[in-house]
């Protein structure tokens, strides 16, 4: 075998040490055993925020200059940095608001909690929780939704550029059917998201989403003002939500009467595409997934905030039927979602899969919530996966983190029931260290901010 090639590093270079596993393709397409890349024992050279070298520990190690320094991690997994497809930063604080279904829920609980991000300041301090939590769950990108207010979306964005994060986001139109107080309208929402746009768009690692609520929140004019947005900022992403509940659905064709279908209200407005992401998908007719396929379009699966809002069970035999797969990825949906951890997130994927009576393995979990995932955001040429080039937005994960774990995993004997484990036992303690750009961003005193920063929101 050729001696594997490592590129000329600067003095700031570093290794990992340590099992790590990654998707090479999607294993929806090539089957688990082909996609999953599975090192036993790794190195991961980094250099200059991105993954310079990463293979079998023994044959880089001797491609290695000696005096760049290896941090060996023993009992843990590294895999790259989760990425959470669908998210509500300013519903960090009503996770867990229970007992209603969507539109009651959306009235009761979250419309109030939204109302208070029109204070700049509330806004940049749960931005500045929410990415700390996110961080010290393992996530490091996430497509994210933010208030009607454009304050939110600066705070947003002034966080996650201050931490160096690859964060999509965009201000949440809606111009009908909340309370006042969250409301703009079809110019107004199309002005300010254009302002926003030009202020974000590019800077850092950021991207901009176009972010109409869903159908039900925006009037024909405003989805028409998504898509000439859309049109005339083709590196926007869009994202919304679709058939999540019935009544929902039943709402829809009532104020679109002359669409065919749901998905056809935002295909009349021009904004479905391979960079569209569609929160749920629960109730979709054939008709609609096919033209998902045909469009590109991506349906983001929210397992834990289905079960909580009752919403209903995904349908994986149409989202993967043969000849026209769908593109999938998964995402935390909080706060409907009660977690923000991608790996409980696959675990209820899991459990929400057997329900249905369809089985999910680890390895398209991992891949849903990873390269997967980055490839439904085209992100996936810098993200996702542990290729060299790739920004190096690592999670170190701790295969030992409690009693319950360590005896579990004396048990674990392939590297899909360790995955298994760590989807249904681990939480953030299995988090023993996050890279961002290839820096560490200490996992531990993160912890301890975040307690800190919600008892002070508190007090
Ligand atoms: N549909 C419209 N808005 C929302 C939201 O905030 N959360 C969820 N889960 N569904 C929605
Ligand atoms: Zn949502």
């Amino acid at each position: 075998m050729p001696s594997p090639v490592i590129p000329p590093l600067s003095s700031a270079a570093f290794a990992l040490r340590a099992a790590a596993v990654t998707l090479r393709a999607d294993p929806f397409e090539v089957g688990d055993e082909a996609a999953l890349h599975h090192e036993a024992d790794a190195l991961i050279v980094v250099d200059d925020g991105r993954i310079a070298a990463f293979g079998d520990h023994a044959a880089l190690r001797r491609a290695l200059p000696p005096d760049v320094p290896v941090t060996h991690h023993r009992d843990a997994l590294v895999v790259p940095g989760f990425i959470d497809a669908h998210v509500h930063y300013p519903q960090t604080g009503i996770i867990g608001a229970g007992g209603k279904r969507l539109i009651d829920w959306l009235n009761h609980y979250t419309f109030a909690a939204e109302g208070e991000f029109v204070d700049p300041l509330h806004a940049r301090h749960v931005a500045d929780l929410f990415l700390d939590a996110c961080l010290s769950h393992g996530t490091t990108t996430a497509s994210v939704y933010c208030t009607v207010h454009p304050a939110s979306v600066d705070a947003f964005f002034a966080a996650a550029e201050a931490r160096g994060l690859r964060m999509n986001a965009g201000k949440t139109l809606m111009d009908r059917h909340a309370p006042d107080f969250l409301l703009d309208d079809a110019q107004r929402g199309y002005d300010e998201s254009k302002a926003l746009i030009e202020r974000w768009r590019g800077r850092g690692r950021l991207g901009y989403v176009v972010t109409p609520r869903f159908a039900i929140t925006s009037t024909p004019a405003q989805l028409e003002a998504a898509g000439a947005l859309l049109a005339e900022h083709p590196d926007a992403w869009c994202q919304t939500h679709i058939a999540e509940q019935l009544d929902e659905v039943a709402w829809i064709a009532e104020l679109y009467p002359e669409r065919l279908d749901y998905l056809d209200v935002y295909d009349h407005y021009g904004l479905l595409g391979p960079r569209t992401l569609l929160g749920h998908g629960l109730h979709l007719g054939e008709r609609e997934w096919q033209r998902c396929h045909d469009s590109g379009t991506t349906v983001v699966h929210c397992p834990t905030s289905n079960a909580f809002l009752g919403s209903g069970l995904f349908d994986w035999a149409q989202a993967k039927k043969t000849g026209r797969p769908v593109s999938v990825a998964l995402a935390s949906d909080v706060g409907g979602g009660t977690t923000l951890s991608m790996m409980a997130t696959m675990g209820a994927a899991h459990q929400i899969a057997q329900l249905g009576g369809h089985r999910l393995s680890a390895t398209r979990s991992l891949h849903l919530a990873t390269r997967g995932a980055a490839r439904a955001l085209q992100l996936d040429d810098r993200i996702g996966s542990l290729t060299p080039g790739h920004e190096a937005d690592l999670v170190v994960l701790d295969l030992g983190h409690s009693p319950l774990t360590r005896l579990r995993m004396k048990r674990c004997d392939s590297i899909d029931q360790v995955l298994f484990m760590l989807m249904t036992m681990g939480d953030d303690r299995a988090i023993r260290e996050v890279y961002v750009m290839g820096r560490p961003i200490g996992v531990e005193r993160l912890r301890m901010a975040v307690a800190d920063d919600a008892a002070s929101a508190t007090a």
